[in-house]
C-alpha cells in the first residue's frame, strides 16, 4: 500500500492495525492535508448490513464535531474495499501511554478523563453510543488534546467477528456485560468502559485480566471486582466509589449519564483533598503532605523511638542507673536459675 494513491490521497505509511482494518497515514495529493485512512477489510465490503451501518455510522460522525471527538472527513470505496478517512492524530494513544508508564498520576487521569467524559456527553446528546471505548480509541495530540476515536463504528462492524479475530482481547476487557449478553446498549454501556479505563489509568490493571477471553466475559457478568484503592493508595475513598459505581454490573445501578460520572469525579477530587473550597490552592499541598507521612510511616516510627530514647537519657539521667539495676538483677536471676 505505501506509496500508492487512493483515491485523491497517497499512502504514507502504516500506523496501526485494529479489528476492522488497516490505519494509514496518507496525504492529500493537492491540498497536501495529512489525514489517516482506514482501510476496511474484505469482510467488510462482503457483507451488505455491516456495510450499510458503517457507512451510517461514518455519516452521523462526519456530521457532529466536537474537540474531543476525532474528526471523520470522508468516506469511498475503490475496488471493493472502504475507505475512511479521518483526521491525522500525531501523538500517542492512551494503551501505548499505558504500557510505557504503567499507571497515570490521579490529576493527569482525572484530566483525560474529563475531555473523554465531555467527548461521550456530546455524542451522547446526538443519539450515538461509542460501544468500544478502551485506551486503543483514546488519543492524544501533539498538543496533548485529547480525542475519541471511532464512535458507533468499531462496534457496528466487529459484531458479528469479534470471536474470530485475533488482538480482541484488548477490546474484550472494556466489554460491559450487556454487550456480553447481547442486551441493549445505552449511554451506561459507554459509562461502564470508561469506568475500566480509568480503572486501568488509576491501577496499572484492569479489574479482570490474566485469564481467557471467556473468563474475562463471565467476570464481567459475575465477578465482583477488586476495589481498585487496594492497587494504589492515592485513590481516595470517594474516587474509589465513583469508579466502582461507573462498573456496575447492571447498567442501572450505574451513572445515568457522562455528565453525572463527570460531576462525581469532579466532587470526589474535592472529597480528595477534604479541604475547604475557599483554599483550593493549599489542597494539593496538605494532601501530598498528608501522603508523604503515610508513605515513610515506618521511618517515622523509628525516628520518633530514637528521639523519646534520646530525650529520656537527657532529660533523666538516673535512667542509666535504672537500666544498669535491671540488668543486674536478670543476671543475678540466671545465675539462680542455672547455677544454685
Ligand atoms: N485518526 C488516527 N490518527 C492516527 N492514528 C490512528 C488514527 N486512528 C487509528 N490510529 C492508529 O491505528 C491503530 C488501529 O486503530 P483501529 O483500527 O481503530 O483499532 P483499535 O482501535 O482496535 O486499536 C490505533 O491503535 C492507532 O494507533
Ligand atoms: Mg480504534
Amino acid at each position: 500500500m505505501i506509496g500508492i494513491n487512493v483515491g485523491e490521497y497517497r499512502i504514507v505509511e502504516k500506523v496501526g492495525q485494529g479489528g476492522m482494518g488497516s490505519v494509514y497515514k496518507a496525504v492529500h495529493t493537492t491540498l497536501e492535508q495529512i489525514v489517516a485512512i482506514k482501510v476496511l477489510s474484505s469482510e467488510f465490503s462482503d457483507n451488505p448490513s455491516m456495510r450499510s451501518r458503517f457507512i451510517n455510522e461514518a455519516r452521523i460522525q462526519a456530521k457532529f464535531k466536537h474537540p474531543n471527538v476525532v474528526n471523520v472527513l470522508n468516506f469511498f470505496e475503490i475496488d471493493e474495499k472502504a475507505f475512511l478517512v479521518m483526521e491525522f492524530i500525531e501523538g500517542e494513544t492512551l494503551e501505548k501511554i499505558l504500557q510505557r508508564k504503567g499507571k497515570l498520576q490521579i490529576e493527569e487521569a482525572l484530566d483525560i478523563s474529563y475531555s473523554v467524559l465531555n467527548a461521550l456527553v456530546f455524542m451522547h446528546s446526538k443519539g450515538v453510543i461509542h460501544r468500544d471505548v478502551k485506551p486503543a480509541n483514546i488519543m492524544f495530540t501533539r498538543d496533548n488534546v485529547v480525542k475519541v476515536a471511532d464512535f458507533g463504528i468499531a462496534k457496528s462492524v466487529n459484531e458479528k467477528t469479534k470471536h474470530t479475530k485475533t488482538g480482541l482481547l484488548g477490546s474484550v476487557m472494556y466489554l460491559t456485560p450487556e454487550q456480553i449478553l447481547g442486551e441493549q446498549t445505552s449511554a451506561a454501556t459507554d459509562v461502564y468502559s470508561f469506568g475500566i479505563t480509568l480503572y486501568k489509568m488509576l491501577t496499572g490493571r484492569t479489574p479482570f485480566s490474566n485469564k481467557t477471553e471467556f473468563e474475562i466475559m463471565k467476570s464481567h457478568l459475575e465477578e465482583d471486582p477488586t476495589s481498585p484503592n487496594e492497587y494504589n493508595d492515592y485513590i481516595s475513598k470517594s474516587l474509589n466509589k465513583v469508579i466502582l459505581k461507573s462498573i456496575a454490573k447492571d447498567p442501572k445501578d450505574r451513572f445515568s449519564s457522562a455528565s453525572e460520572f463527570s460531576q462525581k469525579l469532579r466532587s470526589s477530587k474535592k472529597e480528595n483533598f477534604r479541604l475547604d473550597i475557599n483554599m483550593p490552592d493549599l489542597a494539593p499541598i496538605f494532601d501530598s503532605f498528608g501522603l508523604f507521612i503515610k508513605r515513610n510511616m515506618k521511618k517515622f516510627i523509628i525516628l520518633f523511638i530514637i528521639i523519646i530514647v534520646i530525650a529520656m537519657y537527657k532529660f533523666f539521667p538516673n535512667l542509666s542507673l535504672i537500666y544498669l539495676s535491671i540488668k543486674e538483677y536478670f543476671i543475678k536471676l540466671y545465675l539462680e536459675i542455672f547455677f544454685g
